[in-house]
């Protein structure tokens, strides 16, 4: 997100343009996630979100993955226009997904979530004043 662009939600819309960069961007992204997917799960498999916006790129990945049952992911977005989104979202692709709005630079919030077998951090602008390392 640009420094001019201060309209969190409003950074989605041209996810709506199928034809747009950011939709041609959004569609490389998920084909990551889905390569990232193990083809067979034999346990949870832990996903971590930062600044996970309205969760577009990893929920977008899991409607297609057949054990996405056995996917724990939390997702931390501060804007709560994209957090009711998301939420909406998970709940039409049917996946249970923990959706956290809060500053993802707060590390205490990993807690549970890592060690992840999948990070996804796109464009964070963290509040936090200092730098701060994920707790193993
Ligand atoms: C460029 S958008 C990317 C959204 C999503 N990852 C995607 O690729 O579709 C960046 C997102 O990070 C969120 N964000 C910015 N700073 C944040 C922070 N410190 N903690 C949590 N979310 C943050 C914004 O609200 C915005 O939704």
């Amino acid at each position: 997100m640009s420094a001019q662009a201060t309209d969190r939600a409003a950074w989605h819309t041209d996810y709506a343009d199928p034809t747009s960069a950011l939709s041609r961007r959004l569609g490389v992204v998920r084909d990551q996630i889905r390569r990232a997917l193990p083809f067979r799960l034999r346990r949870p498999f832990r996903v971590l979100s930062l600044c996970a916006g309205r969760g577009d790129d990893l929920i977008g990945a899991l409607s297609s993955y057949a054990q996405a049952d056995l996917v724990q992911a939390r997702l931390i977005e501060l804007d709560q226009r994209n957090i009711r989104a998301m939420s909406r979202s998970a709940c039409a692709a049917r996946l249970a997904l923990e959706i956290v709005q809060a500053d993802a630079g707060d590390p205490t919030l990993y807690q549970g979530a890592a060690p992840a077998d999948l990070c996804c951090c796109a464009a964070c602008s963290a509040t936090s004043p200092t730098p701060t390392r994920t707790p193993p």
